[in-house]
């Protein structure tokens, strides 16, 4: 079966996903957007991605890359290398039969790192704020991808101003 990988990430400013552990912000709209994009998908992440969130999301497969052969977890599905997390998801695609053939790259930063190359589209959600951070997500290159869809979020109270971005690649992978 073949299928397309769309990263899903909510970035600061200055390009910083979260603190090695957890989210830097709560942004009630970009939770309710990540669910939206990602339902019906395997969404392939880190195994320190898959520890903050500590549980799988319903209607969703949770394919977890890992170096550590024994790892296992309740709900999860181990993968050693960004090819058999993408094999496994395609599995688990084809088995779904709902005709879904998207996969969705989850994160974190390292995971980002490994998989951008290989991703369709990003969809992100950017953040006015810029919080310190080790867990970044990678320069988007304007060589390979063109900016199709902004939708402006104004600053409301605790939350700050963010934009919901699309992006499309727009050279051979
Ligand atoms: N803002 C967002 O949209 C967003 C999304 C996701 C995550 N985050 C944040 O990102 C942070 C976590 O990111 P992170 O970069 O520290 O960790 P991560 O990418 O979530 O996970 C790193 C782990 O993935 C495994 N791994 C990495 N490369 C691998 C490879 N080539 N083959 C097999 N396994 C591999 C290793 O697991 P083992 O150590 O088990 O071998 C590694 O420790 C957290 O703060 C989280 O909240 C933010």
């Amino acid at each position: 079966m073949k299928t397309s990988l769309v990263a899903v990430v909510a970035m600061a400013s200055n390009r910083v996903i979260g603190d090695g552990d957890d989210l830097l912000w709560h942004l009630p709209g970009d939770l309710r957007r990540v669910k939206a994009v990602t339902m019906g998908c395997p969404l392939i992440m880190g195994r320190k991605t898959w520890d903050s969130i500590g549980r799988p999301l319903p209607g969703r497969a949770s394919i977890v890359l890992t170096r550590d052969r024994s790892w296992q977890a309740d709900g999860a599905i181990a993968a050693s290398s960004l090819e058999e997390a993408l094999e496994k998801g395609a599995k688990w695609l084809a088995e779904q039969g709902q005709g879904e053939t998207r996969q969705i790259l989850f994160g974190g930063g390292q995971i980002y790192k490994l998989g951008l190359s290989q991703c369709d589209v990003i969809e992100m959600t950017e953040v006015d704020l810029a919080p310190e951070g080790p867990a970044l997500f990678p320069e988007i290159d304007s060589a390979q991808w063109q900016e199709t869809k902004r939708e402006e979020v104004l600053a409301d109270g605790d939350i700050p101003a963010h934009r919901f971005l699309t992006y499309q690649r727009i050279s051979a992978k």
